[in-house]
């Protein structure tokens, strides 16, 4: 492992706002201990949670947690050098409304609880995971929809932006076979919106790689659970 790694490792281990589960906490014989708890780990008080999954460094966690003071936001990632570096840099703003979890994807539901008024999922640029046998790795899978629907609240909403069509022809299909809200769609974010908004203000560092690339950028928001009722 590199130096800078394990400096990065170090340094997550004394963040008081980076959580890292480990094995024993989540093999499920005990509840881990924030399940549930997330309202009062924030030095800022309880309110509505933003999730982001597979947030690398954690580009969006940081911009809304600037923007709304009032909610609190999560980013999610299975690398620890990765999101080191949002951690970091929410400890430098002095961001009481942010945190970040070291975390397997698929163990989501046993690190949060009904309780914890998860409101939100962003998923910006998650791994395609392309063949049918990867299909359920893929983050909007309805394996994973089962997952989040555990812990969201009812009226909860997910944001899915990428540059692989594959990925959003397959989360577009998931959202009408599930009868979910379709609430916005966008087939070329940085051609259909104004310079100001959100996804085109918050390029993350694969958005940047994309973009220069020559890649269309997509994004759906859509609700967690069906609209039929
Ligand atoms: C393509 S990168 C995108 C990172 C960031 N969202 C961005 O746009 O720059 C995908 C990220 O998801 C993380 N990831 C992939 N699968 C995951 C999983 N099952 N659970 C948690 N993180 C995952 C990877 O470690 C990586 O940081």
């Amino acid at each position: 492992m590199s130096r800078n790694k394990l400096r990065r490792f170090e340094e997550n281990a004394r963040m008081p706002h980076v959580v890292q589960p480990d094995f024993v906490q989540l093999s499920g014989m005990e509840s881990f201990y924030l399940k549930d708890h997330w309202q009062e780990f924030f030095p800022a008080g309880g309110g509505p949670v933003t999730l982001e999954l597979g947030c690398g460094a954690g580009e969006y966690t940081l911009a809304m947690a600037r923007l709304f003071p009032d909610r609190r936001f999560i980013g999610i990632d299975k690398k620890g050098a990765r999101l080191w570096r949002g951690a970091r840099i929410s400890l430098e703003e002095k961001l009481g409304n942010v945190a970040f979890l070291r975390l397997q994807g698929h163990l989501i539901d046993r690190v949060f609880g009904p309780r914890d008024q998860v409101h939100e999922i962003w998923l910006p640029f998650p791994d395609p995971q392309p063949g049918l046998s990867r299909a359920r790795k893929r983050l909007t899978h309805p394996a994973f929809l089962e997952r989040y629907r555990k812990f969201c609240h009812p009226d909860a909403v997910l944001h899915l932006k990428t540059d692989n069509s594959d990925l959003m022809a397959f989360t577009l299909e998931v959202i009408k076979q599930q009868q979910l809200g379709l609430f916005e769609y966008y087939s070329d974010v940085h051609r259909q919106l104004p310079e100001d908004h959100l996804l085109r203000q918050v390029i993350t560092k694969y958005e940047a790689q994309f973009l220069s690339a020559g890649r269309i950028i997509q994004y759906v928001q859509f609700s967690l659970f069906p609209q039929n009722h």
